[in-house]
Formats: C-alpha cells, structure tokens, sequence
C-alpha cells in the first residue's frame, strides 16, 4: 500500500493566489484548498494585468498558505513534502509562489516539488475519480485549449489545441461585444438558453483541416460583423437578437470542440480509460452535453471533476507532487520559474499567447 503523504500544494500562476493541504494514502482526502481570486483587481483593466498580479499574490500568499494550513487542522510539521507551480504562467506570480515554498522548504528541512500547472489539471481525474492512465484530457479555459493523452505521470502527449484564442476567452470577448457581465462564459450561457439557435450560423474554424488543432479568434470577428450589421440595419440590436448571437456561437464553440475530441479519441492511438475534462468551460452544460455524447459513441466514461478542481486551484498542485514522489521522482532542488513549460516537449509550439499568459 502508498505510504501515506500529506503535501502542501502553492498556485499563483495567473489570476488565483491558492494553497491547499491533501493527504492521501489508500485513497486521497483534500483536507483544504483556499482559493483567493483577483478579478476586482483587474476588472477595470479588461484583463488580467501582470505587474498587480503579481503584487497581489506576493502580498497574500503567506497568508492563504497559513488559512489552509489552519482549516486543514495541520501545521507544517504534518507535511511531508511542498508542491509549488512552477510554470506555465504569468512569471512574476510564478516567483512569488516558488519563492515562498522554497523559503519555507529551506526552514523546515522538507522536500520541494516543482510541478507543471499543466500536469496539475491533467493530474486532477485521478485525485477525484481514480482514473488509470491511458486517458484523454480537454483542457479548456480562459487561458488553455488543448488535448492531451495523460499516458502516466511525466508523460503527456499533446495531440492537438488552440492556435489563439482558447474558448474562454472567446466567451468574455463575445459577452463584452454584447455588453453582458464578465466571466462571459456563463453570462452568455444563460442567454443562449433563451436564443434561437438555428437563426445565425456562425464559422466552425479549422473542421476542414486534419487533426485537432483549433482555433477561435475567428469566431468573435463573426460576431462583432453580425451584430454591427443588425446595429446597420435597425440602429441597434433587440434582447433576442443577442439571446440568438450568443446561441449561435455557442453552438459554433460546441461543435469545434465535439468534431475535434472525436478526432483526438481516433488519434490516441490506444483505447483511452476515459475522455476527461477541466477547466472553466468544462462547465458549460451544452458543450458538456456534446463531448458527453462524443464519449458515450466512442464507449469510453466521461469524467468531469468538480468545477472547483476544473478551474484553478492548489489542491491539484499538491496532488501532482504526491504522483511525482509516488512514481518515484526525486525531489526538484534546482529549478527555474517558467513562463513557457510544454508539458510535451516533443510537440511543436502553440502559436499566440493569450490574455492570461502563456498556452503552453
Ligand atoms: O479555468 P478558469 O477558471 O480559469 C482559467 O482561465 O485558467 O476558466 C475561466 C474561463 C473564463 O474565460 C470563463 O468565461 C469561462 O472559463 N467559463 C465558461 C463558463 N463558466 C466559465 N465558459 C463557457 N460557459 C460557462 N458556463
Ligand atoms: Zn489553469
């Protein structure tokens, strides 16, 4: 049997200053995971802004860390190992978390673990739903859009993503083209409920090309022209009018998204355990119907872990470190923070670099 293992995971690799406690031994128990937001930061700059991000995570890491610590019921004499994002991410977040880990690694004697924010997501089915590898994961958020074959830990084979915008993103640029709440994802959800879904058909970008790349910055430009033609047309746009855009690309999103994880199910190579999802956009229940469906076709179990390990979190950084030790992984002693760590170096370089960062 594992022995047991009580890990302090760190994540500060954009937007979220997170800490979280897990232990696991025969199965996994997340005993806390603090996740502190920014969006009031940043709101008014229409996008996250590095340099106060940055600032915000290095004035409250210490004390999320200590939260976690303290509602997890542990001090750090409990913990047997610190998991800290070390990349992919915005790098002055990255720092501020690398470097509290390895001061408090440095005062209590304990072993540190670089992880990939990237492997903490691909990782995060298996703390939730003891999934075995060979599985499919769909990355999909604000700030990542990509399949990967999660073949074990430490090996990851990209099969395919975005080439700019990931899908989140396009949400918030189409619901601030419509004048509706930011995030966008679920604002422009709860309209395309009440839309019309046939009335305006937007482009399915890169369906004609083979494999599973995708690409989404073409869809907003199609938005931004019907809505200036209705505006051309009637002096402006009704509140079915954007019920139906936001339907329409909704439905333009989904459908890239299903054709493409077909795709990337025919391209593992291998009968996978599961087709996996994470990330904010995992929560739209209409792409979520459509990959349900895809993976009810293709006869392999769909998994999506609880929307508050699908988006960013400490808690699945700690967990990547226990995987790491467990498969037998020494501790990271000299590692840099990275804004750019393909979790498969082998695959060629996402193009863009989004809002929140690095894709890759
Ligand atoms: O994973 P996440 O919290 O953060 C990162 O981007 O890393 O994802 C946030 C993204 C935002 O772009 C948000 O608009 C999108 O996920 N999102 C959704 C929905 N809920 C959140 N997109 C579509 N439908 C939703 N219901
Ligand atoms: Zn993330």
């Amino acid at each position: 049997m594992d022995r047991t293992l009580t890990l302090l995971g760190i994540e500060s690799s954009c937007d979220d200053t997170a800490a979280a406690v897990v232990r696991a031994g025969a199965g996994a128990e997340i005993l806390s995971s603090e996740v502190l937001g920014q969006t009031a930061l940043h709101e008014a700059y229409g996008g996250v802004v590095p340099e106060i991000a940055a600032r915000a995570h290095a004035e409250r890491l210490d004390g999320v860390v200590e939260t976690a610590l303290e509602k997890a019921g542990v001090t750090l004499e409990d913990i047997d190992a610190i998991a800290v994002t070390a990349g992919p991410g915005l790098i002055g977040g990255v720092l501020s978390g690398v470097m509290l880990a390895r001061g408090i690694a440095a005062a209590r004697g304990l072993p540190l673990i670089a992880v990939n924010h990237l492997a903490g997501h691909a990782l995060t089915p298996r703390l939730t739903d003891a999934v075995a590898f060979p599985y499919l994961m769909l990355l999909v958020s604000g700030g990542h859009c990509q399949f990967l074959l999660v073949q074990g830990v430490g090996r990851y084979r990209r099969l395919g993503g975005t080439i700019d915008d990931a899908p989140g993103e396009a949400f918030d640029k189409t619901a601030k083209l419509l004048g509706l709440p930011q995030p966008g994802g679920p604002s422009v959800e709860a309209e395309a409920a009440r839309g019309e879904v046939t009335r305006f058909h937007f482009p399915r970008p890169l369906l004609d090309r083979e494999g599973c790349d995708m690409s989404f910055s073409g869809l907003k430009t199609a938005l931004l022209r019907a809505r200036d033609a209705l505006v051309a047309e009637k002096g402006g746009i009704t509140l079915q009018d954007r019920r139906d855009l936001c339907a329409g690309f909704q439905a333009a999103v989904a459908e890239v998204l299903a054709v493409k994880t077909d795709r990337a199910l025919a391209m593992a190579g291998v009968q996978p355990t599961a087709l996996c999802v994470a990330g904010g956009v995992a929560a739209n229940k209409v792409i979520r119907a459509r990959l349900e469906t895809v993976s009810a076709r293709v006869g392999v179990p769909f998994v999506a872990p609880p929307l508050r390990l699908c988006t960013d979190n400490a808690a699945m950084i700690a967990w990547a470190g226990i995987e790491h030790l467990r498969a037998g992984f020494p501790p990271s002693t000299d590692f840099a923070a990275r804004p750019r760590w393909p979790l498969d170096e082998s695959a060629p370089a996402l193009l863009g670099s989004g809002r929140k960062g690095a894709k890759a």
